[in-house]
């Protein structure tokens, strides 16, 4: 096995690790179904929320902040020993998804479902909280939980997520210097754990356009500006941006995932309103891509004489970017408690998290959990009613997020 100079991840240690999370599966088999069962929508995690903030403190905690952007936990294990502040991120909220499946832990929150893993991320989170705080003697600084809302989007009118936590201050007292997250996938077998070093997810833009013509009866056209014919265009024109406009080697998604306009057969109508989203790995791509809706879909209404006015959500998240160092770091230890067929490289992808902003502020790193299973039919989409997570993953999500921490904490950087 491939072990770097600095490395002192010791064998013993990593057969102690798994051991002790052999004998904690059964439990965070419970704690992820609890979780499952019981569902919360974005900026409404609150039994979520005291259910962590009673785990952690039950585990002695030094300090356990609650109320953190609305129900986000912050908390801090002090190692016995000084060294750097490493965060773990999970995060909480559920979707406005029903769930199909038919299991003994299936939501009991009519329309509500943890449909993109957070019950598992957070079952880790509080899996290596307790793995830690019982090897607290052998720990080299300290381990910092933050515990997320709103990942998916606060509702209409509200803030919160990973933006308002950094703001309120949950990077801070004590400063983190480094952070790892980790994220099912359902396309990746339980048991192995997927990595990328660089741009991991994409940055991701919500957009509207406003088509403004003029209405006119139908068989008399040339008196009116038609915004349909003129829409159209748009939405063909817009796709150049990622064909023509922007370096093929760079990814670009647009995708108008809306157009609505006109009420009749025989009636040109006086407005198109559609709306989008934009995906890029890069923030010069993201920027670019940005002016080019602006000046496409401007100048393509203006051929006909109509109008086009582009507005952007200020609800968006930059490019997950994963710190190469903190990764390449990582890959020994992961290698070492997994075994190096079960650490594979994979593809970046164009979803998005808001864990972005967190790398923004300080190096951060987020992998893939696998948690597919074909055999047992566990191979549904993230997002989707049949989503499910293998639970033999979350032990190995306990076993490669300890070994991030410690392997961080030991090389003291
Ligand atoms: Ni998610």
């Amino acid at each position: 096995m491939a072990m770097t100079g600095v490395c002192t991840f010791a064998g013993e240690r990593e057969d102690r690790i798994a051991r002790a999370v052999a004998a904690m599966e059964s439990s965070l088999i419970a704690t992820r179904r609890d979780f499952h069962m019981h569902p919360e929508l974005s900026n409404r995690e609150e039994r979520t929320a005291r259910v962590i903030a009673k785990r952690l403190g039950e585990l002695g905690f030094d300090t356990v902040r609650t109320g953190v952007s609305r129900h986000g936990v912050v908390a801090l294990l002090k190692g016995a020993k000084p060294g750097p502040v490493v965060a773990i991120r999970a995060d909480m909220d559920a979707l406005p998804i029903e769930e199909t499946l038919d299991v003994p832990y299936k939501s009991l929150n009519k329309g509500v479902k943890h449909a993109c893993g957070h019950d598992v991320h957070m079952t880790v989170a509080l899996g290596v909280a307790e793995l830690l705080s019982r090897m607290r003697a052998e720990l080299a600084g300290s381990v910092k939980f933050i515990f997320q809302p709103a990942e998916e989007g606060p509702p209409e009118g509200e803030d919160s997520g990973a933006e308002r936590m950094i703001r309120e201050g949950a990077l801070d007292n004590p400063r983190v210097s480094a952070m790892f997250a980790l994220h099912t996938a359902p396309d990746l077998a339980a048991g192995k754990i997927g990595y990328v070093s660089g741009a991991m997810l994409a940055s991701s833009d919500t957009f509207s356009i406003r088509v403004a013509g003029k209405r006119v009866h139908a068989a008399w056209p040339h008196q009116g500006i038609d915004p349909i014919v003129a829409a159209a265009e748009i939405v063909g024109a817009l796709q150049t941006i990622a064909s023509r406009r922007i370096d093929p080697v760079e990814p670009v998604v647009l995708t108008i995932g809306s157009i609505q306009g006109g009420n009749r057969s025989n009636i040109i109508a006086d407005e198109v309103r559609m709306e989008g989203t934009l995906r890029t790995h890069s923030e010069a791509v993201r920027e670019r891509a940005i002016a080019l809706v602006k000046e496409i879909a401007g100048g393509v209404a203006a051929s006909p004489g109509a109008s086009a006015e582009v507005r952007w959500s200020p609800r968006s998240n930059p490019v997950t970017r994963n710190n190469t160092a903190l990764v390449e770091a990582a890959l020994p230890a992961w290698r070492a408690i997994l075994g190096d067929a079960n650490v594979v490289l994979v593809p970046p992808v164009m979803g998005a998290e808001d864990f972005a902003y967190f790398q923004r502020a300080i190096p951060g790193a987020m992998f893939w959990l696998g948690v597919g299973n074909a055999a047992k039919g566990i191979t549904s989409a993230l997002h989707t009613p049949a989503y499910d997570a293998d639970e033999s993953s979350l032990a190995v999500g306990v076993q490669a997020m300890t070994a991030a921490v410690l392997h961080y904490l030991d090389r003291k950087p």
